[in-house]
């Protein structure tokens, strides 16, 4: 047997990981099933706190649930810093979404609309008021929006404090992968088997595997939300002389593109992202990269001149329907974390403040009440592969 423990969190994604510090923070003993904590898509991503520019303005409900995980970023961060005395990188920035060329004005009048709508501050600015807030930026773009409330973390600083606070709050890591959930004769949690075969026996099991949760064996069919990996390519850049380049993320529309640019302070950049239905495809690809390449140059001239340090394509756990599944199940004691699609980080947070309430109290957080794990839509979405966007 490898381990008991009240609850088992299967993933040490940004989820699992926040949700398993959470939860052992209010006094529950974990255990965390992961081969390698404090990977996966979170390792990969750019980490921009968004909570409007990923969402669509047609879906206030969801967009109410984005900023309501916003707005608990500041204090999540430092909590988590004050209980590992590891910098975050959490900066309250702002950004700066730009259009390249006039097609690509009508995606800044949808955000400016949808901030509004949401009574998040947004304000449109000329070409000339974008390059103010960002000196760097082309002067050839044709206008912007200047969005105050966008922040940003260091993702890999996050998932490096995440998995230091685990580790000072108690939580057991079992370095393996989960293989199955082990339900009792009443069909209620029991544990978790790894591939090697040993049970993590517990109570309660959350399953938080991003893209791979379906693949948890022994679980009740039709229990499980079909998420699936929509693939993002990510660009590490370093410019000389080790100092932020610029302060805002740079949000950027080209020729209907949506790409970003978050400039970290030790001088690193990092350019995303491409959005990709091909399946477990990690493959770093030739034309994502140069794609990726183009856009920022575009935005920014004086990226041509920064070093180049690293693809890699992640895959996040698209949503059939756009929104995470966080919450109890129909089977006593399984809950999923899982669905965040382009807004893990942003999320994870509120995603486990939520698992928390419910495993200590039985409730559940009212920005989660419209998306309940169990709600229509969770059936299997046919993902054929398409082009790099
Ligand atoms: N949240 C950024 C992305 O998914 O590309």
């Amino acid at each position: 047997m490898a381990g008991t423990a009240d609850v088992v969190v299967v993933g040490g994604g940004v989820i699992g990981l926040s949700a398993a510090w959470e939860a052992a923070r209010r006094g529950l003993s974990i255990a965390l099933v992961d081969p390698a904590p404090g990977r996966g898509a979170g390792w990969v991503a750019a980490g921009i706190l968004a909570p409007v520019s990923e969402t669509s303005s047609e879906r206030p409900t969801l967009a109410r649930l984005f900023c309501a995980a916003a707005d608990r970023w500041p204090a999540f961060a430092a909590r988590l810093e004050a209980a590992t005395g590891l910098a975050t990188g959490f900066q309250a920035c702002g950004a700066v979404a730009v259009a390249l060329c006039a097609s690509d004005r009508e995606a800044l009048e949808g955000l400016l609309a949808a901030h509004r709508a949401l009574g998040r501050e947004a304000s449109a600015l000329s070409a000339s008021e974008c390059r103010s807030v960002v000196d760097l930026l082309s002067p050839a773009l044709d206008s912007g929006v200047l969005v105050p409330g966008d922040h940003q973390v260091d993702n890999r600083a996050l998932m490096t404090a995440l998995v230091e606070a685990c580790a000072g709050a108690g939580v057991q890591t079992i370095a393996e992968r989960a293989a199955a959930l082990e339900l009792d004769a009443h069909g209620a949690v029991a544990g978790v088997a790894t591939a090697r075969g040993d049970v993590v026996r517990g109570r309660w099991a959350v399953l938080a595997a991003g893209a791979w949760t379906p693949q948890i064996g022994g679980v009740p069919a039709g229990v499980l939300p079909a998420v699936r990996p929509v693939k993002g390519h990510v660009v590490r850049l370093r410019a000389a002389g080790g100092r932020q380049v610029f302060s805002h993320v740079v949000s950027g529309y080209v020729y209907g593109r949506h790409r970003y640019l978050v400039a970290r302070a030790d001088g690193s950049v990092v350019v995303g992202a491409t959005v990709e239905e091909r399946g477990f495809d990690t493959t770093v690809q030739a034309g994502a990269l140069r794609s990726l390449l183009d856009d920022a140059r575009l935005l920014v001239p004086s990226a041509d001149d920064w070093e180049y340090v690293e693809c890699l394509a992640g895959l996040r756990p698209g949503s059939p329907d756009g929104a995470p599944f966080v919450g109890a199940t129909r089977v006593p004691g399984l809950l999923v974390a899982t669905g965040h699609y382009r807004n893990g980080l942003l999320l994870a947070p509120i995603s486990a403040e939520a698992i928390a309430e419910h495993l200590t109290a039985g409730t559940v957080l009212s920005p989660f009440e419209a998306f309940p794990p169990d709600r229509s839509g969770i059936s299997s979405a046919s993902s054929g592969p398409s082009e790099a966007s």
